[in-house]
């Protein structure tokens, strides 16, 4: 480009010359229509804050990135998302419905062959003295003075007990990480008015499962948290990923296969979320909130996709299954899904949830902390749903089940804890986004370690990912 210049007889100074390597059309016009033999480091300043409305240059590469090569490939799948759907008034009869839909269709996720007899908690009475499996729900668990575990467990046709005993170590174990409410399978020996448990089963994925690998050599770009409006949101790395993915940094490569963003949620900081909430804000009107986000779409390349879910902090109804955010808060053209939702993306199968569940999960099952998120998303793979224990977060009983992983998700696309985290599990790849909000002093009271300014990539070709960390200069 610096060529176009030079035909026209136009001299560049050394200092600008570097800026210019790469410059788009656009610039050069510009410089071309201020009419100086000249062009000083200044000038060429100046024109860019001229043609830029927004904080990134307009230099483009010369070359056409490989995302810009590619027609979009995502499709939404539109019954596993609550969004225009939501029909529950929160009747007993809604309850009734849900737990209903979550345990037929867990059931068949648990049913696979099973060297005992499978028998429903009517009939178990008689089976005394025989080993058989049941699908049951946990609805009760509790310690027994002689040191075993009690499970109070019901099916669709009746209510039993089994006993875990303490000498059983592996079973034991297992009976530790039941959750109330988890839906699991049990194998054990009739002995009334208990089954003696000899096994637990969660439903899982399968053992071995195979990455999941497109044919375009593209990149998804993971990002959640951003909390536009807060006090605390980190600008300088935010514009710096916003540089990174324009191309202007280390990596351009990478960056120019970047066809797809996928936020899973807190896109703002919103109002009213937590108690004292406005002093930590800078934009305290939501909608204006949201134009920072709208402002954000408009800095991308204008071949990238956006896949945009909502988290607690957003402006949807709070409880889950959320539906997307509308079009009167994001006026942008981005694709808006619920929370949580599933994205076909170059035949990948990604579940975005923003992971409210979370701090329940952490705060009930032994081993797990805010330290290392990905173990929770290994957990929801393993019990086949987002939200295992209900009532732990709020969630509305909509007569289908939104929270339960069907299919196996080849991406588990998670957020809210602030910390990234990444695990390949059983084909899975688990991924936790951080945020570009610095630590508050909420999250000190509750011990909260946050990795802001850190963005996951997953390249979809060779199912390779990697995290950018965009805190340095
Ligand atoms: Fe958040
Ligand atoms: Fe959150």
């Amino acid at each position: 480009m610096l060529e176009k210049l030079r035909e026209r007889g136009i001299r560049v100074s050394l200092d600008a010359e570097p800026l210019l390597q790469n410059a788009g059309e656009n610039l050069i016009d510009e410089l071309v229509s201020i009419r100086k033999p000249f062009i000083s480091r200044q000038d060429v300043d100046e024109a860019i804050a001229r043609l830029g409305a927004r904080k990134v240059e307009v230099i483009r590469s010369r070359e056409r990135p490989a995302a810009a090569e590619h027609p979009p490939d995502l499709k939404v799948v539109h019954q596993l998302d609550v969004t225009g759907k939501s029909r529950t008034t929160g009747s007993v009869d809604d309850f009734v419905a849900y737990f209903r839909n979550r345990f037929q269709r867990m059931s068949k996720l648990l049913n696979s062959p099973s060297k005992y007899p499978t028998t429903t908690l009517a009939d178990v009475k008689r089976e005394v003295n025989q080993n058989v499996r049941a699908i049951c729900l946990v609805y009760e668990k509790r310690d027994t003075k002689a040191g075993s575990i009690l499970l109070e467990i019901e099916d669709m046709h009746g209510q039993f007990k089994a006993v875990v005993s303490r000498k059983n170590e592996k079973s034991y174990e297992k009976a530790r990480q039941i959750l109330k409410d988890d839906i699991i399978s049990i194998t054990g020996k009739v002995l009334e008015p208990f089954i003696i448990v000899e096994d637990i089963e969660w439903p899982d994925v399968p053992l071995i499962r195979e990455e999941k690998c497109a044919e375009n050599d593209l990149a998804c770009a993971y990002i959640s948290d951003i909390h536009f409006g807060s006090r605390h949101f980190l600008e300088k790395q935010f514009d710096r990923f916003v540089n990174w993915l324009n191309m202007k940094g280390n990596e351009t490569e990478l960056a120019g296969k970047v066809k797809y963003l996928i936020v899973a949620g807190d896109v703002v900081d919103g109002v009213g979320i937590y108690p004292n909430q406005e002093k930590d804000l800078t934009i305290k009107d939501v909608y204006k909130q949201y134009e920072l986000f709208d402002n954000f779409v408009e800095m991308l390349p204008d071949y990238m996709e956006v896949i945009v879910s909502p988290g607690n902090h957003d402006a949807v109804r709070r409880a889950e299954p959320m539906p997307a955010l509308d079009d009167t808060l994001v006026k942008s053209d981005v694709v808006k899904v619920g929370n949580p939702s599933t994205v076909v993306i170059e035949g990948i199968r990604h579940v975005i949830y923003h992971g409210t569940s979370m701090d329940s999960m952490i705060s009930s099952v032994p081993g797990l902390s805010y330290n290392n998120p990905e173990k929770v998303s290994r957990e929801y793979i393993k019990r086949r749903h987002l939200s295992p224990i209900y009532g732990g977060n709020l969630i509305v009983p909509e007569r289908v089940d939104y929270l339960l992983l069907e299919d196996e998700p080849d991406v588990l696309h998670v957020g809210h804890v602030h910390k990234n985290g990444y695990l390949q599990y059983r084909g899975t790849h688990l991924i936790n986004t951080g945020t570009f909000q610095d630590r508050t002093d909420f999250q000190i009271k509750q011990g909260h370690v946050p990795t802001p300014g850190v963005i996951g990539i997953l390249e979809t070709k060779t199912s390779v990912y990697k995290t950018i960390d965009f805190n340095g200069e």
